[in-house]
């Protein structure tokens, strides 16, 4: 496992998601009633980004078929997704957000 940089935090505003990438890893990182989360970018049901998606509360909506998943957990909410999405350990260090990635 390592971490690795992959914002500022300023760029992650409250009750936002943000696309990053680290280690050839596509995340979604979030900030939710002033905690950061992070989690795929991919939608399991299918290929859509959930940056793009809709951020209600503390679930994050799929902009393609509006699957809906828990960010803090990963759990679906909402089909027509049944895979839960993967989250990653994401801590402030200083000022930048550090996702922590399991090596290959
Ligand atoms: S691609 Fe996300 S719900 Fe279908």
């Amino acid at each position: 496992m390592a971490w690795h940089a992959v914002a500022k935090a300023e760029d992650v505003a409250e009750g936002t998601v943000r696309a990053a990438s680290a280690a050839g890893i596509m995340l979604a990182l979030y900030r939710i009633d002033g905690a950061f989360y992070a989690t795929s970018d991919v939608c399991t049901h299918a290929f859509a980004l959930l940056s793009d998606g809709y951020l209600d509360g503390d679930c994050i909506e799929c902009p393609i078929h509006q699957a809906l998943f828990h960010v803090p957990t990963g759990e679906v909410r909402s089909e027509p997704a049944s895979v839960p999405l993967k989250t990653y350990p994401i801590r402030l260090e200083g000022d930048t957000l550090m996702v922590e990635i399991a090596e290959d």
